[in-house]
């Protein structure tokens, strides 16, 4: 090998190998995030045989270039034939590396990427690095020697409880749990591990690697395992990968590596096989995919966000108000009623103080986030805003005063958004000479907790206003998503078909409860009369009231849901709704007076109530959804089934591990769903069963209609 204190690389991108005095050190670079995929894991191999050839070199350093350490195995090789050399096999190279191996370790160590960090024998971390392993959040378990590693120098209790949550510790906590043997300052993986393999060396330190470790498994009690199990089945019960988790980590205490590695290899492709694997996975990209907007150019210049505004400081208001101060972006909060924008700013601040409780802020963050909330009765404070987002109540009367004053106040360039769910947006662009700059921000309730941002695309909204609202919602850590111009976009559109299949079907002869099972069966967190008593009847009823006093032609006559309002079951909040609640408890038990109130509505309609079974709720409520999405999709307000998942799983709870309504609709079969919903709309009929000639177009063709 060359002599001189530097050598010059041997191997090509992305992993080098080069000399630095007697360190020789392994650079992956393989941007954007380093994902150990086949170039990677050859590249690392022919890296670590050019170290342990090299005479000179008298330990190795792993490092990687670009923003972050390794990410993990590359998700867009799952599912094809692995080539070799495998991870596992890469891993065991460098597990039994006759020189000393340390990994330094910046930005994120996630799955197969901490899995090759463990199997070096020294791992150092910068103090902002985090390591995990999610590779549960993709329906897998580590599989590549991390449910075997990781136990030998945590613990078992500590491993199950990250690798089941999935979620990674910062640097600190790494060290003080024995997953990292050092935390380093500075921004340098390098410097930071050169040190560290120079005091190695000086040392005279033989680490041990963490496979040949049995410390910390030693005497772990068994009943750990068996209380896990019995919890996971009350808490997930859907998932396939976490029990297998509980085995692999189990079969860590129990075997001898070798073996457990064998059995956390089984479990691993068995997981790999698995459906939700697929599903979750299409969930991963699905959120990045919607990131990416057709028909907008790459480039599109953007505008800087450096403030704020909300128009209206009820609970909307106040939560968007939140999502921005969260970011770090200075909010002016408006209300014409001082007494209404006290109350949202209490609002605000009991919200932030909750969070401080459970520990997730510190009593300086939310005096910081406080003092970035301006509450102001004056729009002139918003003469200076870059965007401003009106939360007002939902009249096109109001909305359309409030965007002439906007327009009359806010600099040239500044950014309006509504909040409406219902309204149409071009006629509310309409109402300022600026159509160009103002679309749709339709937040999600509670604002500062939901991921989904719908942005709604008006017929003039620019280009660089749509980019810079998306990459805004980026920022504000929302997952924003492109829709047209329809009521309801996209979300609320879908959701009222199933609202109107589960009171059908109450009407017809189910129970809310029955209906409510199904949908929880299906993996929906919530059952749709949980969500409508979550959400609060009084709502709709209220508008409901006001149309029929109207006279409104098309308001519904009051159904058993409007008399629980009547009555004051509001939902959650008055601790009776469709179903009634405990004090301080969320779980719905059915309620004798709300069977009685359904038997009256059928009564007075005339209807004799018939047994209705599981798989008809499912079909209709599930179904129903499927054709409105893709008539959605034909008329060009969704540009892609992705947009759909998406806005599904994020704003409504759709099972993340199902991938998507239109992902999971192929996988229940477009030919089923299609005959289906053609048989409901001749025995039910009514628009909403009108079948979806897109629908029924791929069914026809055996294509799918997702992706
Ligand atoms: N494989 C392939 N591509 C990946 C990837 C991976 N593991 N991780 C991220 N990417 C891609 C993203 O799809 C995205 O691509 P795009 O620009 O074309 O859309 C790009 O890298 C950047 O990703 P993000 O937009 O997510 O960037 P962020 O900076 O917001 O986040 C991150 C970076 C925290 C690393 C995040 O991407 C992430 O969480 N990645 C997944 C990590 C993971 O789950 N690893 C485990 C994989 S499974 C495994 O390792 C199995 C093993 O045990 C055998």
């Amino acid at each position: 090998m060359p002599s001189p204190a530097q050598t010059e690389a041997v191997q090509p991108n992305p992993v080098r190998y080069a000399r630095q005095g007697r360190i020789g050190v392994i650079t992956v670079d393989y941007p954007p995030v380093n994902a150990v995929g086949h170039g990677v894991r050859s590249g690392l191999v022919a890296a670590l045989d050019a170290g342990l050839a090299d005479a000179e070199a008298e330990a190795l350093l792993l490092v990687c270039a670009g923003r972050t350490f390794m990410a993990g195995a590359d998700i867009r090789e799952f599912g094809k034939p692995s080539a070799p050399p495998t991870l596992p096999q890469v891993i065991a190279r460098l597990d039994g590396s006759a020189k000393p191996v340390i990994a330094a370790i910046h930005g994120t160590a996630l799955g197969g990427g901490l899995e090759v960090a463990l199997a070096c024998h020294v791992h150092v971390a910068l103090r902002s690095a985090r390591l995990g392993l999610p590779e549960v959040k993709l329906g897998l378990l580590p599989g590549a020697g991390g449910t075997q590693r990781l136990p030998r120098l945590v613990g078992a209790a500590k491993a199950l409880d990250m690798i089941l949550s999935g979620e990674p510790v910062g640097a600190e906590e790494a060290l003080a749990i024995g997953l990292v043997d050092a935390v380093e300052d500075g921004n340098s993986p390098l410097e930071a591990g050169l040190r560290a393999a120079e005091r190695l060396l000086a040392e005279g330190w033989t680490p041990q690697p963490a496979s040949a470790r049995t410390g910390r498994i030693a005497g772990t009690d068994p009943t750990l395992f068996t209380a896990m199990r019995a919890e996971l089945t009350k808490r997930q019960p859907h998932l396939f990968s976490p029990h297998r988790i509980v085995d692999a980590v189990e079969a860590a205490v129990t075997l001898p590596f070798a073996e457990g590695t064998a059995r956390e290899r089984e479990l691993f492709l068995a997981c790999m096989d698995s459906p939700q694997r697929a599903g979750l996975i299409h969930a991963f990209f699905a959120e990045r995919e919607v990131a990416k907007i057709p028909g907008l150019p790459a480039g599109t210049p953007t505008r800087d966000i450096r403030k704020a505004g909300v128009i209206g400081a009820g609970t909307m208001g106040g939560g968007i108000a939140m999502c921005f101060a969260n970011a770090g972006i200075p909010v002016v909060l408006v209300d014409n009623a001082p007494d209404a924008l006290d109350r949202g700013m209490a609002a605000i601040r009991r919200n932030y103080e909750a969070t401080a409780r459970k520990g997730r802020l510190t009593a300086a963050q939310v005096e910081d986030r406080m003092g970035l909330i301006h509450p102001t009765l004056s729009y002139g404070a918003l003469a200076d805003a870059d965007l401003v987002v009106e939360a007002a109540f939902e009249s096109m009367e109001v909305k359309r005063t409030i965007f002439r004053v906007l327009d009359g106040t806010c600099k040239p360039g500044a950014i309006l958004a509504t909040n409406t769910s219902t309204l149409d947006v071009d006629a509310i662009a309409a109402a300022t000479g600026r159509p160009q700059d103002v679309l749709g921000m339709h937040f999600f309730s509670p604002a500062n907790v939901m991921r989904l941002l719908e942005v709604v695309r008006g017929a003039r909204t620019s280009h660089t206003v749509l980019a810079t609202v998306m990459a805004l919602a980026r920022r504000i850590g929302k997952v924003g998503v492109t829709v047209g111009v329809c009521y309801g976009f996209v979300g609320n559109r879908i959701l009222q078909q199933r609202g109107r299949e589960a009171m059908a079907l109450v009407g017809e002869g189910a129970s809310p409860e029955q209906v409510d099972r199904v949908l929880t069966g299906f993996g929906f967190p919530l059952g749709h009369f949980a969500m409508t008593d979550l959400a609060g009847i009084d709502v709709g009823w209220r508008i409901g009231e006001e149309r029929r006093k109207a006279g409104d032609p098309e308001a519904q006559t009051p159904s058993w849901l409007d008399v629980l309002a009547e009555r004051g079951r509001y939902g959650q909040k008055t601790s009776a709704g469709v179903y009634r609640y405990e004090p301080g408890s969320r779980t719905p038990i059915p309620d004798p007076e709300v069977a009685s109130v359904i038997g009256e509505d059928r009564r007075s309609r005339g209807i004799t109530p018939r047994a209705v079974s599981d798989v008809e709720i499912r079909e209709r409520c599930l179904y129903a959804m499927v054709n409105e999405a893709a008539k959605i999709l034909e008329e060009g307000i969704a540009a892609r089934p992705v947009d759909i998942d998406a806005i599904w799983l994020h704003g409504y709870g759709f099972p993340s591990w199902r991938g998507g309504l239109l992902f999971w609709a192929d996988r229940e079969g477009l030919g089923k769903i299609a005959a289906a919903v053609q048989r409901y709309h001749r025995d039910i009929g009514g628009p909403q069963w009108c079948p979806s000639a897109l629908l029924l177009q791929r069914a026809a063709d055996g294509q799918p209609i997702g992706c």
